[in-house]
């Protein structure tokens, strides 16, 4: 995954270009400030020289066979011809393909905050200029994983963290199922050692050794250096570590829910790192692949979509990953989902939401009874149905993982990746985020 983008930025405008064969590259368009933001093209460049149509599917087309080394298309002022070259220094043109499904986030109703869509000047930060002192570590690798029993596949997801040269992981919830911290904890020392930073939060099947739980992850927190965690670990804490905020909420396993979201819009509001997590074990019936009920509340998950902070829960044994979210909680209007899957946008009033359950425990169905209209996904990955970047993948036996960040990728402290493996290994997702 690390050394190759899927996008690139360009001014004040992000690209992607994706080889597909030996003899096309595959060109997405997305402006994403000003006037443009949010929509896209998408088109065929032979490398060779000779300039494709634009296309709007997603499968793998045929070549183009018209079309001259210099036509232009009409950019319809959506993108500039100057100065943008494919890697084989093909001109880039594009032409302004139809809106599609995506009617672009400024044409979206935002969050409460009514913050989204104010008009930053999308550079502070970027590459050639000195991080801000509020970036994470470059290259930061986070792993995401939850739900984890014991046994083979817990243990392969621990090493899947070892060979992606993941720098911490948080974990999020529902540890062993056997109300046994000495026996979750030497499992987890038995393949990750015993300084590995290691954060948790706290899942409903934790509750009843909760405090064995907890010492194991303060002994683990208090051998990190650099690790700083206020408040009630892995119920009410709020902590960074290497330049990330993340919040550890147990928001609906244990506390009332008023004091959690209290807790989670004055931490988050009081902090201003630019990478921030809200992680949580449980989760809502919108934001994950089966049947769980709505445990967190909406009024929480809006603060962290007006921060700008990237929702991760667990507690639904599969991976769920949405599209960028504007309007977290109006399902009448999909959650303000707008733009590509694999291309998302975080900052003030934009966010997205992540369930990563595949920790080792079981892999559950999708419910299309309950989700088959859902328009807000961007990948899934349960045990009957994978959709990857909007597009189904079919033929597949579905393994644990773990989900992985990288911040502050390709010298830009502003720009993240985001994967999920799994323990053979293959790449389930993959996307970009654009941090606003
Ligand atoms: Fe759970």
């Amino acid at each position: 995954m690390s050394g190759h983008r899927l996008f690139e930025r360009r001014g004040d405008r992000t690209i992607r270009i994706q080889q597909r064969d030996p003899r096309h590259e595959r060109l997405y368009v997305a402006g994403v400030d000003g006037a443009h933001r949010g929509r896209h093209e998408q088109q065929w460049v032979d490398r060779r020289g000779a300039q494709g149509s634009t296309d709007g599917g997603t499968a793998a087309e045929p070549a183009p066979t018209t079309g001259g080394a210099s036509t232009t298309g009409n950019l319809s002022g959506a993108f500039e011809t100057t100065g943008l070259t494919t890697s084989g220094g093909v001109p880039t043109t594009t032409q302004d393909a139809p809106a599609t499904t995506d009617p672009g986030p400024d044409a979206t109703t935002t969050g409460t905050s009514g913050t989204s869509g104010t008009t930053g000047d999308g550079t502070t930060g970027g590459q050639g200029k000195p991080a801000p002192d509020n970036a994470t570590d470059e290259n930061l690798l986070v792993a995401l994983i939850g739900d984890q029993g014991t046994g083979s596949d817990t243990k392969a997801v621990y090493e899947l963290l070892l060979s992606e040269k993941a720098d911490f992981v948080i974990i999020l919830g529902d540890f062993d199922y056997g109300d046994d911290p000495d026996a979750w904890a030497s499992e987890m020392e038995s393949v990750l050692g015993d300084s590995f930073p290691v954060f948790g939060v706290i899942g409903n099947h934790d509750t009843d050794a909760w405090s064995g739980y907890q010492d194991k992850l303060k002994a683990r927190l208090a051998k990190i250096a650099g690790a700083s965690c206020e408040g009630d670990l892995g119920v009410k804490s709020s902590c960074t570590y290497r330049g990330l905020h993340f919040v550890l909420s147990g928001l609906g396993t244990k506390g009332s829910d008023g004091d959690h979201e209290k807790h989670i819009a004055q931490v988050l509001a009081a902090d201003d790192h630019l990478w921030s997590l809200c992680t949580f074990h449980k989760n809502q019936r919108d934001l994950q692949a089966g049947d769980k009920p709505d445990d967190l509340t909406w009024k929480a998950l809006q603060s962290c979509q007006n921060d700008g902070s990237i929702i991760a829960m667990g507690h639904e044994h599969s991976y769920a990953r949405t599209r960028t979210l504007t309007d977290v909680g109006n399902k009448g209007a999909s959650h303000g989902a707008t733009g590509m899957a694999e291309l998302l946008e975080v900052g003030p009033g934009r966010t997205f939401s992540v369930v990563s359950g595949l920790g080792g425990k079981s892999i559950r169905d999708w419910d299309s009874g309950l989700h088959g209209d859902e328009d807000w996904w961007g990948s899934v990955y349960t045990k009957n149905y994978w959709l990857k970047n909007g597009v189904e993948e079919e033929n597949f036996e579905a393994e644990h993982g773990a989900l992985f960040l990288r911040f502050f990728v390709d010298g830009d402290p502003n720009a993240a990746q985001g994967y999920f493996k799994n323990i053979k290994g293959d790449v389930i997702d993959e996307f970009e985020i654009v941090h606003k």
